[in-house]
């Protein structure tokens, strides 16, 4: 049977269409039958039409639609009538019609559906399994709904400012952003192999010494990682890089791209500029490079007030140039032991060897785990510090500068998330900016990128690369959105002597950087023009503007956190041909699970 074709969506009719006659097609949300009336339900993406069948004037329609079960596709030929107004459904967009079939045929028929679409409580696991029925619930629809309004005005936007959308391999060679690489067995060159991107950043750069000077693409990147709420082992990136600019072109670019996107998408208007920290000041307050500054906690540094404290354990990180800082947990004086108890255990796995806490009675008075520790002047001192008042809940950590500022910045978003002070249609953006250019690993004893290696020292700082790497700024910048790390990038080093020194630093030898980097260097060679650029994690933007908790449901057709694909059963072991044509033997392993 030829398909009946639809005249409108199950989301179009209204008041004003009643007395028409439209044909719709769709699924079967619901069927029910009353009193000798059968009602459909009929979804399309657009919305929910009620149809209604009276087997008493139309016998053959009814037979059908009393036939038709759950996800059956069928065409519905009728009359729009108008509903009674106490009958009108306010939950339907078409609440005020439904439409009384004379006609209705069977597109196709469905098997009994692993869940029902309505329920709210299906498990991840089936959900994911099932995926593209997972997707006729509205929800993963319209969040991918979102994700390409936001694409539609990315590209619009960049391309109103000269951008070139150019794209770059991903049979590519390892990129050291830092995760594993993926790796693609090479049939022709038998024992070689590809790398997954990890990101473009060679190839963007690369673009630049080509002369393409302003680059974007929606970019799908592979890290191989262990993978968290907001992390997936395949993810996009919009990537970008500029060339004859400064920092301050990229960030105010950046900037009018998301306000757009929030104005486009969202009928937000965020002002511009975005407020800027630099990584110094963020860990300082928020204990966290990427601060959530919806709300206040911050810390506060008491090393001043307690340098000549009788506490020893204080006294102790103090005199070894540790650091004590506290945060006031506001009104939270009557929080449980067994609270506080969790507080400990969380700021233990940050590496912080306890949490010293105060209540504040009446009056001010101190009282609490360390309170006795310490002299009324150190106590005074401390509550004026933290601004502490009567019902306040003070929480301290004392220890090396960087696990105090970790333990306590974790700490102040579960105070808060608990407390509820994180206000929800909040969107605050800003930058956190002069990012430590290099790490120490005490373990492999030697220096690490903290962004990539091809981010450039802040002038200033040059001269400290050989005297005092650990304390060299980057060129380097995230743009933060409400706690999370949405984008990051970094003027680049543009120099061949500049890149091959970096190399060193990082350990690397003349001979390994050659190998592995002899195209960059090479190209750096030939008038590289100074350039720079950043990359915006597109599904972790999408997530915060959808709302979405997981990354999973931004994303058409995601892995698992094992990293796998329980709709195909990916990964999966292949013929022991494909096998020998990339002259590859598997070891016997056991299974992980
Ligand atoms: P970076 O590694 O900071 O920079 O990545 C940029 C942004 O990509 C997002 N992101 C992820 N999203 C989901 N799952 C993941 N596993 C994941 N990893 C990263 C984050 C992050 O801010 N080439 C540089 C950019 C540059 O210097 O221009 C880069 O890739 O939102
Ligand atoms: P102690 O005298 O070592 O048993 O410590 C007394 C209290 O101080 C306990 O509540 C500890 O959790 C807390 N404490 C000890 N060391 C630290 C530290 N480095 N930072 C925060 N609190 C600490």
């Amino acid at each position: 049977m030829p398909l009946m074709k639809r005249t409108v969506t199950c989301g179009g009719l209204r008041a004003a269409d009643a007395g028409s006659s439209a044909t719709l097609t769709g699924w079967v949300h619901r069927n029910r039958n009353l009193g000798g009336l059968i009602f459909l339900d009929l979804r399309d993406r657009e919305g929910i039409t009620q149809i209604m069948v009276d087997p008493k004037e139309f016998p053959a329609a009814a037979e059908i639609a009393g036939g038709v079960r759950e996800e059956f596709v069928v065409s519905v030929r009728g009359k729009v009538v108008a509903r009674p107004a106490t009958m009108v459904n306010k939950n339907l967009v078409t609440g005020e019609i439904e439409l009384w079939a004379t006609e209705v045929a069977v597109e196709n028929r469905a098997n009994p559906m692993p869940f029902h679409l309505d329920d709210a409580n299906v498990s991840e696991d089936l959900r994911l399994k099932y995926r593209y029925l997972d997707m006729r619930r509205s929800s993963v629809g319209r969040n991918l709904r979102l994700r390409h309004q936001i694409t539609q005005t990315i590209r619009a936007f960049l391309d109103g400012q000269g951008f070139t959308d150019v794209e770059t391999p991903i049979l590519s060679k390892s990129t050291p952003e830092g995760a594993r690489d993926y790796l693609v067995p090479s049939r022709v060159h038998p024992g070689t192999f590809y790398a997954l991107p990890q990101a473009p950043q060679q190839y963007k750069q690369l673009l630049m010494v080509a002369g393409i000077e302003r680059y974007f693409q929606i970019a799908r990147c592979f890290r191989d990682e262990d993978l968290r709420a907001d992390r997936q082992p395949e993810f996009t990136q919009v990537d970008l890089e500029m060339s004859f600019i400064d920092q301050e072109d990229i960030i105010s670019l950046v900037e009018k791209l998301l306000a757009r996107v929030m104005a486009d998408v969202k009928q937000i208007q965020v002002p511009v500029p975005f407020p800027r920290l630099t990584w110094k000041e963020a860990m300082e307050r928020y204990g966290s490079d990427k601060p959530d500054t919806r709300f206040g906690l911050e810390l506060v540094d008491i090393t001043g007030v307690l340098c000549n404290t009788g506490f020893t354990a204080f006294k102790g990180v103090i005199d070894t140039g540790g650091a004590v800082n506290v945060i006031n947990a506001k009104g939270l004086a009557e929080s449980s032991r067994k609270q506080i108890d969790l507080w400990t255990e969380s700021v233990k796995k940050a590496r912080a060897k306890g949490l010293a806490w105060m209540k504040v009675g009446e009056n001010g008075v101190l009282t609490g785990s360390v309170a006795k520790f310490f002299t009324p002047e150190e106590l005074a001192g401390l509550a004026a510090a933290a601004g502490a008042v009567q019902g306040d809940l003070l929480l301290i950590v004392a220890d090396q500068w960087g696990v105090v500022k970790n333990a306590l910045g974790r700490l102040r978003l579960e105070v808060a998330a608990l407390a509820n002070l994180i206000p929800a249609d909040r969107y605050n953006f800003l930058w956190v900016t002069e990012f430590p250019l290099l790490d120490f690993d005490a373990e492999a004893k030697r220096w690490n990128a903290v962004h990539h290696p091809f981010t450039r020292p802040l002038a200033p700082d040059l001269a400290k690369l050989d005297t005092d790497p650990g304390a060299v700024r980057a060129e380097a910048y995230d743009v933060v959105l409400n706690g999370t790390e949405l984008g990051g990038g970094s003027i680049r080093i543009h120099e061949t002597d500049l890149q091959a020194k970096m190399f060193g630093i990082l350990g690397i030898s003349p001979e390994d950087a050659r190998g592995k980097f002899g195209h960059i260097l090479d190209a750096l060679a030939f008038g590289a023009p100074p350039h720079g650029g950043l990359a915006i994690g597109l599904d972790r933007l999408v997530m915060l503007l959808t709302g979405a908790t997981s990354i999973r449901d931004v994303i058409a057709f995601p892995k698992t956190a094992k990293a796998s694909c329980l709709m195909t059963e990916s990964p999966s072991t292949v013929a022991a041909e494909q096998l020998d044509e990339l002259h590859i033997r598997c070891l016997e392993t056991a299974e992980s699970e």
